[in-house]
């Protein structure tokens, strides 16, 4: 918490959509998944329709590098990636990506 008793953003992700560089600040559960963050943030269009059921595979990210590997939730994303001929291992369903400690220094590009 800092002295506004808000916690503090020790959370740093940096997201690449529609050829611009986004680096965002946020905190442990302050959304529920990176999807949501992005959605919030960015207002992306088109961008994570079935609202994190880890189906429609609209919110793919291409994770660019990470200090630690991201928690994920795992709901159908094997499933969707599988799906989905973008599908390689560094791409990820956005909407199965906690935010938490381990997301600091990620660099992700939204897919289209
Ligand atoms: S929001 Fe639908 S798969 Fe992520």
């Amino acid at each position: 918490m800092n002295n506004t008793g808000m916690p503090k953003k020790d959370i740093t992700v940096s997201v690449s959509y529609d050829g611009e560089c986004h680096e965002i600040q946020t905190y442990t559960n302050e959304y529920r998944s990176l999807m949501m963050l992005i959605y919030d943030r960015i207002y992306t269009e088109s961008f994570g329709e079935c609202l994190g059921m880890g189906k429609c595979g609209t919110c793919l990210v291409e994770v660019i590098s990470c200090r630690r590997a991201p928690t994920g939730y795992d709901r159908n994303e094997n499933m969707t990636l599988l799906r989905n001929i973008k599908a390689k291992e560094n791409i990820r369903l956005s909407c199965q990506l906690v935010i938490d400690e381990k997301m600091d220094g990620l660099v992700v590009k939204v897919l289209p």
